[in-house]
């Protein structure tokens, strides 16, 4: 079923109600997805994007249904990830020579993926493509999120269809950002920056910046996940300047992995110790082994500061905090600091460790940390305490 969205524009995606990881195993979809596609039917009609895999043969079902596939001119491949490309391997199996528009690293990722000499169309920043009395513009946005991304702008009903850019995981009938729960749309949006668009951060900020200094109007912009910003586009725009500028609430987030307790107890009392010193600081603690790591992620993205525990195993620490750190280093947080601490029974490395993982994933490391020997007495717990309050005040006019 097509859903209009504006004038001859319309949505033929798939929204994905099951979906609970995505990228593999790498991000969590707590709300499902949707995978946005689109038919411009203009004199001559354009399809945007496709859908997951899975789901190729009934995206093409429904578009022989909507519009008849003959009727279909051009394919644009914003990108070529699977879960927006997928429907073209049915879509194109049937109509070989519809030309595919997309970038010299879209061609390179399709072919990579699918072993097709499809009848690739490469574009650069400034092609345009006309459909009649309107036209699509073209835009390479390389690293939004892949070296392969592009955006395309449909003159005449100002739409720019974004792909991955201002998207977010979240599955809803209601196809529209003004339909839809404002704090679950943006609690979905703010996720989405923070586990796939953080390290490209400069990068979002200077093609955000180049496409509004073309100074076209801009009505809608059609991601291909999620709502369709229909209302107010541009305040998805101001939030991704706002994420992209080194983005930090008044928030510190102490991350742990324990044993037999004594690293979390040391934890409480470090969070305790922050509360008691900066009573306007919001601090949370999360067992890395027990909460899920995209949202823990999203919580770094707010923090200043995050302060990150383990005790010590086999010298080193324990494999929930080894995955996590590896998230954090490749995420390239910047303008962040970070505080270390862990319990040990023998020999007592894990701050050591903690510690270097921190300065070498950028954050700006205050101290050696806090170890505590066994299980942490009346004494060990004020002085987690008292190192709470050193972090607070160490921590503090980051915002
Ligand atoms: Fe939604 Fe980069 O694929």
């Amino acid at each position: 079923m097509k859903v209009l969205v504006r004038n001859n524009v319309y949505w033929v995606g798939k929204i994905d109600w099951e979906l609970r990881k995505f990228h593999g195993n790498e991000y969590s979809t707590h709300s499902g997805t949707s995978y946005n596609s689109y038919l411009i039917i203009e004199d001559k009609v354009a399809l945007i994007d496709s859908v997951w895999v899975p789901f190729g043969r009934e995206f093409v079902a429904n578009l022989e249904d909507e519009i008849g596939l003959d009727k279909i001119d051009y394919i644009i491949a914003n990108h070529g990830e699977p879960d927006h490309s997928g429907g073209l391997v049915e879509l194109l199996k049937r109509k070989p020579k519809i030309p595919v528009y997309c970038t010299a690293n879209g061609a390179k990722s399709l072919k990579g993926y699918y072993h097709e000499d499809w009848n690739f169309r490469v574009i650069k920043t400034g092609d345009k493509l006309s459909l009649g009395s309107k036209e699509l513009l073209f835009v390479e946005a390389p690293m939004l999120h892949w070296p392969d991304s592009m955006f395309s702008y449909l003159s005449g009903d100002n739409i720019l269809f974004s792909n991955d850019a201002f998207g977010q995981h979240l599955a809803t009938e209601n196809l529209f950002n003004d339909l839809v729960d404002q704090e679950a749309l943006f609690t979905e949006c703010i996720k989405y920056y923070a586990n796939i668009l953080t390290p490209f951060s400069p990068l979002v900020k200077k093609k955000i910046e180049e496409f509004f200094s073309l100074k076209l109007p801009l009505n809608v912009i059609c991601t291909s996940h999620g709502v369709i910003w229909r209302k107010d586009p541009a305040q998805i725009v101001d939030k991704y300047l706002q994420w992209a500028d080194g983005y930090k609430e008044n928030r510190i987030t102490v991350i742990y992995d324990t044993m037999w307790n004594a690293t979390r107890i040391m934890g409480e009392n470090i969070a305790k110790g922050i509360a008691a010193a900066d009573p306007e600081v919001k601090v949370k603690l999360f067992n890395s082994a027990k909460t899920d790591k995209n949202d823990i992620i999203t919580e770094i993205f707010k923090s200043k500061g995050i302060v990150v525990g383990s005790p010590t195993v086999d010298k080193g620490i324990l494999s929930s905090l080894s995955g996590l750190l590896e998230m954090i280093k490749g995420l390239k947080f910047k303008g962040k600091k970070a505080a270390v601490f862990g319990s040990y029974g023998w020999s007592g490395e894990s701050i050591k460790v903690l510690g270097e993982s921190m300065a070498e994933a950028g954050f700006d490391l205050i101290g050696d940390g806090i170890k505590m020997e066994w299980q942490p007495d009346r004494e060990a717990r004020n002085k987690c305490f008292e190192y709470g309050k050193k972090i607070a005040e160490a921590f503090s006019g980051q915002v």
